[in-house]
């Protein structure tokens, strides 16, 4: 952690709203607890900073706040991952062309296969994230459960899609045994181009940006 920032401001997700099965207010409480990991990231970097220029290196508290920076560092980001690959009148399947379809079909066999996989790992039991990742090395997809938000990233790997699967991202419109329901209201709203971005390595949220790309290297065949 760099501890000179400490200004990260929560994201305008004012767009997120009318969705197929996630209603607004569910919409609208997520948003708070999103912003308390920005709120909250800020606070510990400001005072680990504090720390740092006092000299209180290797202080039991500068260790804990190091470690607490990862888990509100990683809320704040996967929660935006996760509200830009959602968007009203998303869902569907990606077109025969999107280099993700292209992606997934060469990693997993077939769209169909791949999204199996998505949706028993998202119904895994406990609270976490199910991530759609890129291996950046050999230029594989692959899914994956995240617990908490800083346990279980594969290193060198790029998140392509992000679900939330914690219980707040579904409890005010559905029972928490009803999992299922939520899950499928997710596929209902996910943004395809968004997903082409982050396979193409487009910034995140960059003004125009072109869906496809066209950066990634082809997938490989299998
Ligand atoms: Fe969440």
């Amino acid at each position: 952690m760099n501890p000179t920032y400490h200004d990260y401001r929560p994201r305008d997700y004012s767009k997120v709203r009318g969705l197929k099965g996630i209603s607004d207010p569910q919409i609208e409480q997520h948003l708070k607890l999103y912003e308390g990991y920005v709120n909250n990231l800020n606070k510990l970097l400001a005072r680990r900073g504090e720390m740092c220029r006092a000299g209180q290196i290797g202080t039991p508290e500068f260790a804990e706040l190091t470690r607490r920076a990862g888990f509100e560092w990683n809320g704040m980001r996967l929660h935006e991952h996760y509200f830009e690959n959602m968007t009203p009148g998303g869902g569907g399947d990606p077109p025969s062309d999107s280099p993700l379809r292209q992606a997934i079909e060469a990693s997993f066999g077939s769209f169909d296969a791949w999204k199996a996989d998505f949706l028993g790992v998202g119904a895994m039991r406990g609270v976490g994230w199910a991530i759609l990742y890129l291996d950046l090395r050999d230029q594989r997809l692959l899914n994956t459960w995240i617990t908490l938000h800083e346990d279980g990233h594969l290193a060198g790997t790029r998140p392509i899609l992000v679900m939330d699967v914690w219980e707040h991202a579904f409890t005010v419109d559905h029972k928490p045994t009803e999992r299922s329901k939520y899950l499928e209201a997710f596929f209902h709203n996910v943004r395809w181009d968004a997903c082409d971005d982050r396979l193409a390595g487009i910034p995140e949220g960059r003004p125009g940006a072109a869906a496809g790309g066209g950066a990634v290297r082809p997938p490989p065949t299998v």
